[in-house]
């Protein structure tokens, strides 16, 4: 299953360090390489020696004992096809969230290309501390991916989430990825993300609360998963996928027309304006002496509505703020709009929604609710809706698969 790929497991300091021991046998067992690093921590759990044998390789520890002029941290970096991080401590997860090179193991994942998975294990409170969760969520940001601890019985006396999670999950996750390309290599997917910006003179406008950041975390998460992501965006933003910086509602109904035509998914996630100003005034408007004045407004192009209505084999999604009766105006909403997913978000909670980092949603088709999703960071509902848009589509194309070679 494994011959001719290289694993290089960076072990660190915890107790679930020995549990690796039986990790590295079952890659043996299937042909891989294996090429094992420990933190110096590492070795108070288990030793230097049982992991050589194992491995049948050097086990590597210290950054600077070079034996044949080979930086080691390139060369393990450059020999190997995945990287596996178990245990990995809350220690050395916020020094790779934090590009922190300070021992042979975070040297080599800073120059480590190809994939990196990170199997963290900790006490749960640990485990639930917001800098530790932050540096997940930076993580997760920057394309590495994390097997979730499970619940149990923690070496600690505690029970909680926080345990390594089985060696199973962990090897089939790694025959995956090195036997498989990623989710949606191969999509474009189009992601609207911040609120328009309608300008009413040049030192004046009108826009909304939106962050952007719902946009931002779908367009991190499917790029991660290997799509062609295009994020047409009103924040400004640095990523390595390409990002169209617009203003107005105007500015983003003609990028998104751009994109359309190509794209396999179009994700409305902004908070386009209804309104605009009608006649933009050029010099800043002066102060008069009436108490009330009024601005016109006119309406701006439903944008959602309005590719929806020429949708081929694009799948459409849009969102839906709602501060009241959220699930009976989104099923309003997504008939009148026509797109096929609408996820609804309720903008009159502090704890979830706008400027949070948080949300909590309800993803609706036609038909009615198909998933509500729990509060959590935006990372992990865009992950889920992502899996919702396209767990449907794979599902399709294997029964399609099956059909065609007659097993229906
Ligand atoms: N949308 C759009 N063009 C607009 C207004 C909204 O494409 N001119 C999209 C948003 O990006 C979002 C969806 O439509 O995906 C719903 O936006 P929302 O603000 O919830 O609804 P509106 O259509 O603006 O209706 P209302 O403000 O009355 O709730």
């Amino acid at each position: 299953m494994l011959s001719g790929k290289t694993i290089l497991i960076g072990i660190t300091g915890g107790i679930a360090a020995y549990k690796i021991c039986e990790l590295i046998r079952m890659y043996k067992r299937q042909n891989a390489n294996v090429r094992v690093i420990c933190t110096p921590n590492a070795l108070n759990f288990v030793t230097k020696l049982t992991l050589q044998n194992l491995s049948q390789n050097e086990v590597g520890i210290d950054e600077f004992n070079i034996p044949d002029y080979k930086p080691e941290h390139i060369s393990y970096a450059d020999e190997a096809d995945i990287m596996l991080i178990a245990p990995t401590t809350a220690n050395t997860i916020g020094k790779i969230a934090n590009g922190i090179c300070d021992n042979l193991l975070t040297s080599v994942v800073c120059a480590f290309k190809k994939p990196i998975l990170i199997a963290p294990a900790m006490n749960c409170n640990m485990w639930q501390n917001a800098a530790v969760k932050e540096n997940i969520a930076k993580l997760q940001k920057y394309g590495y991916e994390i097997i979730d601890p499970e619940a149990g019985f923690l070496a600690c006396g505690t029970e909680g989430v926080g345990r390594l999670c089985s060696l199973d999950k962990i090897f089939d996750r790694t025959v995956e990825v090195l036997n498989s390309k990623k989710k949606l290599s191969g999509k474009k997917i189009v992601i609207t993300a911040g609120g328009t910006i309608e300008d009413i003179d040049p030192v004046r406008y009108i826009s909304n609360y939106s962050s952007g950041k719902m946009g931002i975390a779908l367009a991190d998460c499917a790029f991660e998963q290997g799509a062609d992501v295009v994020l047409i965006s009103t924040v400004h933003v640095k990523r390595n996928y390409k990002i169209v910086k617009v203003k107005s509602a105007l500015d983003m109904q003609k990028a998104v027309n751009k994109e359309f035509e190509t794209a396999d998914c179009v994700i409305m996630a902004a908070a386009v304006a209804d309104y605009r100003v009608k006649n933009i005034s050029e010099q800043k408007m002066k102060k008069t002496s009436d108490d009330e004045i009024s601005i016109q407004l006119v309406k701006n192009p439903d944008i959602l509505k309005e590719i929806s209505s020429k949708k081929t084999i694009q799948t459409v999604v849009g969102f839906c703020a709602e501060s009241e009766n959220l699930l009976e105006n989104a099923k309003e909403k997504i008939l009148k709009k026509g797109c096929d997913y609408l996820i609804a978000n309720d903008i009159s909670r502090s704890d979830i929604g706008f400027s949070s980092d948080y949300n909590e949603v309800t993803i609706l088709n036609q038909k009615g609710i198909v998933k509500k999703l729990e509060r959590s960071d935006k990372y992990s509902i865009a992950k889920e809706i992502l899996e919702v848009i396209y767990g449907q589509e794979r599902n399709n194309e294997d029964n399609r698969e099956l059909c065609t070679s007659g097993i229906c």
